[in-house]
């Protein structure tokens, strides 16, 4: 069968990544992730951009090179045309028009989202790829969704949140705990020798299938607030404690919201993608709910759940089968629906 090699280019928001697909195999997926944004406790977007710059061209060069391919060979290129920051996006976008253009090869715009949903059908991965139709659900520092899969290109978004994403609920919260950014690992590595029910915070009331972290950050703020305010040790004396169960809380609201989604649509099978994966309360969650409900749940390896340019690859080789190609004159949009 033929070989098709796609070079592809995620620069959404704060990690410049190249990847080079052969067919639906990753030969190569180098991410440069942007320290800067430590910093300043979240990502600063014009410092994303100019880092954007600095990072694409060895970035790229790296990733063919550890894939063995010359850019002679390449195929098409497939880049995220959104929705991120616009800054950031135009980097990528610019970088690989310009590389189709000189090459003289299709370019192939990627939905960011649908790239995080797609990278189930890279190979490889150490479970069977989901079988349609299956519910997604996305989580990230920069989305929350609950997405009904019906086909590769077939996607509706039945649930989301109205406020902070599930990442941000996490990053906020640590902040508060005054640890550094992005906090979700920490909370989850302190949480693993905490009580997970120690400190009892308020779910939110959210209609239908949408989450709302952001009533969540302020009950913690103020929970904190009081607590401090008696005892200035407080954080120290109980960090493990109030990790687990803030935790607890986030993996909770979203297993809720799975539980209403499968019982709304019918379907069991349930594929996680999004930098929020990574956490463990999550994954064990997902697991108990194959023995309790009846689901099948599919978590991808760690280094395509967070961004990354395999998944962009992916959603680049399935449209390529398609001949589903952009116009060079296409533009970059932070905004844009799955
Ligand atoms: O997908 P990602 O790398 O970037 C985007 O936001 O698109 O996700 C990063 C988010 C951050 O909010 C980070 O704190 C969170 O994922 N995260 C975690 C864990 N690992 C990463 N949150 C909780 N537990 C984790 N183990
Ligand atoms: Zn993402």
């Amino acid at each position: 069968s033929q070989k098709i090699y796609i070079l592809a280019i995620e620069s959404s928001c704060d990690d410049t990544s190249a990847a080079v697909l052969c067919n639906d195999v990753v030969l190569s997926n180098v991410v440069a992730s942007q320290k800067i944004h430590e910093l300043y406790g979240g990502v600063v977007p014009e410092l994303a951009s100019r880092a954007h710059q600095q990072n694409i061209v060895p970035v790229i060069d790296q990733a063919l090179k550890q894939a063995k391919v010359k850019k002679e060979d390449l195929q098409a290129i497939a880049f995220t045309r959104g929705p991120g920051l616009m800054g950031s996006l135009l980097v990528g976008t610019s970088f690989a028009k310009s590389l189709a253009l000189a090459l003289d090869i299709p370019l192939i715009d990627v939905n960011h989202m649908q790239a995080h949903i797609l990278a189930h059908f890279i190979k490889e991965q150490e479970y069977p790829v989901p079988e349609f139709p299956f519910l997604a659900l996305t989580i990230s520092g920069g989305h929350t969704q609950i997405v009904k899969v019906t086909d590769y290109f077939d996607m509706e978004v039945i649930g989301e949140t109205i406020d902070d994403a599930v990442g941000e609920a996490f990053d906020k919260s640590a902040k508060i705990l005054g640890l550094p950014y992005p906090g979700g690992p920490l909370i989850d590595k302190y949480a693993q020798h905490g009580d997970p029910k120690a400190f009892p915070f308020p779910k939110p009331k959210v209609k239908e299938l949408n989450f709302s972290f952001s009533g969540l950050k302020t009950a913690i703020l103020y929970f904190i607030q009081k607590e401090v305010d008696q005892n200035p040790s407080f954080i120290e004396e109980h960090l493990h404690d109030i990790c687990a169960s803030i935790q607890y809380t986030i993996v909770n609201i979203l297993v809720d919201k799975l539980k209403k989604a499968v019982k709304h649509t019918g379907i069991k099978s349930i594929a996680i993608g999004g930098g929020v994966s990574a956490n463990s309360a999550i994954r064990k969650a997902l697991k108990e709910g194959e023995q309790k409900y009846g689901w099948q749940t599919f978590i991808p390896k760690f280094e395509y759940t967070t961004d990354n340019a395999a998944m962009i690859g992916i959603v680049g080789y399935l449209k390529y089968l398609q001949q589903d190609f952009s116009d060079i004159s296409i533009v970059a949009k932070a905004r844009i629906k799955i």
